[in-house]
């Protein structure tokens, strides 16, 4: 069997920088763009900086066309500002952390009091917000906890463009049905593992991303909204590459790698279900109607051949270990 996709989308990714990047950024290459987190050391808060970075990726990605949709660390701004950033070519949005909250987001909001200026500006001016909805609570809890304040955010500002990234919860899912002002990202691995994945067994450091996956009726739920073709659900990966050594270690770091399997997974598991005519508005088509994006035009095939995924990838003295490390997984691309 084989599914051909137009456009593939990755609405939520961690490239990173440097030799990192060089790393990163041609396994993201069969996708024809991604949404690309600012969550750099230090942050990508101006335009000027966020320009920078783009063109890194635009080298790093060594001639594939990829359209990068930039977002920019989320600080109180003017409109000038505001301003400024929407005129600035590959800028897509803004993205909210709350502060401390995840990988290099000590700069994020520590009272979302901080943001309402900012955020009546950028209704009015139709600039997205990007946001990773957790609160400083108990692990389990802490999205559900967060979403009182999507509630406030979509009753206060109801033509803002509004996402909550990496959602992982059945609650998340039921605040989607209850504002359609709201849209969604869904990573794979949150399609697929629960809490007992990671830390059941022995200690799957490899798993370990926030926010942690949850109960085993979360991810069912997650799952069939996206094999029923939710139409404000969309893939973003969130995959988040860690240097070995900080994964492997006392202290990991938190982030999935997922970026070399996505693509073949997602195809597999709506292949198995019976959904493969659901996939391309996962993956590019739900966001592309939300946000009015045109992608660059690419096609990929995949096909069910198993793919052998490597024990890690290694270059520019960089090692990641990606999800499925030294697995055979079920679909493959079709080169
Ligand atoms: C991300 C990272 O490493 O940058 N980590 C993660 O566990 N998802 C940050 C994030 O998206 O929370
Ligand atoms: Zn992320």
């Amino acid at each position: 069997m084989k599914i051909t996709l137009n456009s593939p989308l990755d609405m939520h990714l961690h490239l990173r920088d440097g030799d990192m990047l060089k790393l990163t950024a041609p396994l993201s290459a069969d996708f024809a763009g991604a949404v690309i987190m600012p969550n750099l050391v230090p942050p990508v808060t101006t335009p000027t900086a966020m320009q920078g970075y783009a063109a890194r990726i635009a080298s790093a990605m060594d001639g594939a066309a990829f359209s990068s949709y930039m977002t920019l660390f989320f600080t109180p701004m003017s409109e000038k500002e505001l301003q400024a950033a929407k005129e600035t070519p590959g800028f897509f949005g803004f993205k909210l952390y709350p502060a401390g909250i995840t990988t290099n987001s000590e700069g994020g909001i520590s009272d979302m009091a901080q943001a309402d200026t900012t955020l009546k500006l950028m209704e009015e001016m139709g600039i997205p917000l990007l946001v990773h909805g957790e609160s400083h609570g108990f692990v389990m809890d802490r999205e559900q906890e967060f979403l009182s304040v999507y509630r406030h955010l979509a009753t206060k500002y109801p033509k803002l463009k509004l996402s909550m990234e990496h959602i992982t919860t059945a609650a998340a899912l039921r605040l989607l049905d209850e504002f359609p002002n709201i849209c969604a990202t869904v990573t794979l691995q949150h399609l697929i593992i629960t809490l007992d994945d990671v830390a059941g067994g022995a200690l799957r450091p490899h798993l370990f991303c926030k926010p942690i996956a949850k109960r085993p009726e979360d991810r069912d739920a997650l799952l069939q909204a996206a094999l029923n073709g939710h139409p404000r659900l969309m893939f973003g990966s969130d995959s988040a590459p860690h240097p070995r050594c900080k994964k492997e270690a006392c202290g990991c770091a938190a982030g999935v790698f997922t970026a070399p399997v996505a693509l073949p997974r997602l195809a597999e598991i709506f292949a198995t279900n019976g959904a493969a005519d659901k996939l391309q508005g996962f993956v590019s088509g739900n966001a592309c109607a939300w946000y009015g994006l045109t992608p660059v035009q690419k096609t990929i095939t995949l096909q069910d051949t198993p793919m052998m995924v490597p024990a890690s990838y290694r270059s520019y003295g960089e090692q990641v270990v990606p999800m499925y490390a030294g697995e055979s997984i079920g679909w493959s691309i079709v080169r």
